[in-house]
């Protein structure tokens, strides 16, 4: 498959909003942007899939679950890199804008599922993620950004600029 232009996708959220310094540091091989409505088709559950079970529940359930992100503005932003030979997704992450009541109406942006396809880890495509939708938190007024990662990963976090702080608590259904 031939490399898909930004404008030439629907997107979940303004392609403007991608830290222009981050683009420039990217390999010129490979293309960061927002995810796309057509993504499903670009392998973005494979890559998801290196992080935790993605099941493929078909592409119009996927769909439904882009147009359900993008009818909550200013909230989701799922961004992919993507490996132009191919147009395939090599590289995705998302933010998650929440508002609050404290902190003078404020709002924490939530860093949540990183993921880099096998054959690209240490590329330094992770930390370019991290930076992009770091920079989008802050741009958005985020007051900080937070994540929960395993042990394993502390030292690549360190790498993108946070520190250790509490502990996460979960209780899956
Ligand atoms: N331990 C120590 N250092 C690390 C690690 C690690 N586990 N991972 C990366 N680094 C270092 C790299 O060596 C590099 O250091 P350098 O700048 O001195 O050369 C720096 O961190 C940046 O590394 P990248 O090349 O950008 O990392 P990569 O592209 O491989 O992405 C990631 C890292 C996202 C953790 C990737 O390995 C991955 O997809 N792993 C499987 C899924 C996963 O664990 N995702 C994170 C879950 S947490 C969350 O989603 C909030």
């Amino acid at each position: 498959m031939t490399f898909t232009p930004d404008n030439e996708l629907d997107l979940l959220f303004p392609a403007a909003l991608i830290s222009p310094q981050v683009k420039s540091q990217l390999h010129q091989d490979v293309h960061i942007r927002p995810l796309a409505s057509t993504d499903h088709g670009r392998g973005h559950l494979a890559v998801l899939s290196v992080l935790t079970v993605a099941t493929d529940l078909g592409e119009a359930a996927w769909v439904a679950q882009f147009n359900a992100m993008r009818a909550a503005p200013q909230t989701y932003y799922s961004l992919v890199i993507v490996d132009k030979a191919s147009d395939r997704i090599v590289g995705a992450g998302a933010l998650f804008v929440e508002r609050k009541f404290l902190r003078g109406l404020g709002s924490v942006g939530h860093i949540e599922d990183i993921a880099v396809d096998k054959q690209q880890q240490g590329k330094k495509l992770g930390i370019r993620i991290i930076d992009a939708l770091t920079h989008i938190s802050e741009s958005a007024g985020c007051y900080k950004t937070i994540l929960n990662c395993s042990d394993a990963n502390i030292p690549f976090y360190i790498k993108c600029g946070y520190e250790k702080k509490e502990n996460e608590m979960a209780k899956y259904a």
